[in-house]
């Protein structure tokens, strides 16, 4: 799904008590990794990641700590954003490669809030389109989410699997 980012994003209306900060390389690394398996676990057929594999990955180029969005409440991380400055060589489009927001933490505007939150960095920094991949069916309410805040389904993409005999 894809976003236009012509016109600067409403600004986040945060849940009380939620802070947002940047990644911190040394600091982070292992409670981000853990909100992410958690989370993404409530997808369907999702597979964990080893932490050296997701290291490995998630800190490839083109990296940068500055577009991983992390919101905490009572010193507890509670959602992350993780972004990249380019998509695919296209270093006009913004993605966001991860959203993630704790069970007890859901379905109170944090989730959009991140997100806009994501939006406005992206375009500060002259991405004129943000972009991001989810399944349909994820059992969640992403896909609404995201049509919520602005986005539009721009590719679908046929996910065939055959079980190995
Ligand atoms: C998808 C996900 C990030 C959404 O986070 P969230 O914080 O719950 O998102 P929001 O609160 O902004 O919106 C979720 C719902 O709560 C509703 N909501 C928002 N604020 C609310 C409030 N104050 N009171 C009641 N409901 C509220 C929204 O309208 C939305 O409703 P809908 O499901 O009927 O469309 C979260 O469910 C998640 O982490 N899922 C697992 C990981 C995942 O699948 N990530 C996406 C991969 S592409």
């Amino acid at each position: 799904m894809f976003a236009r980012l012509e016109r600067e994003p409403p600004e986040p209306d945060w849940p009380a008590g939620v802070s947002i900060r940047t990644f911190r390389r040394d600091d982070d690394e292992r409670a981000v990794y853990e909100l992410q398996q958690e989370t993404f676990s409530d997808q369907r057929d999702y597979v964990p990641d080893t932490f050296e594999d997701w290291l490995h990955w998630s800190l490839s180029d083109p990296f940068d700590p500055e577009l991983w969005f992390l919101a905490e409440a009572e010193d507890e991380l509670v959602g992350i954003s993780l972004c990249r400055a380019e998509w695919s060589g296209d270093a006009e489009l913004g993605w966001v490669s991860v959203l993630g927001v704790r069970r007890p933490w859901r379905r109170k505007g944090l989730g959009s809030a991140l997100l806009l939150h994501s939006f406005r960095e992206l375009r500060a920094r002259g991405k004129k389109r943000v972009g991001l991949g989810v399944a349909a069916d994820n059992p969640t309410g992403a896909a609404r989410l995201y049509e919520r805040v602005g986005m539009s389904v721009e590719r679908r993409i046929l996910w065939y699997e055959k079980a190995a005999a």
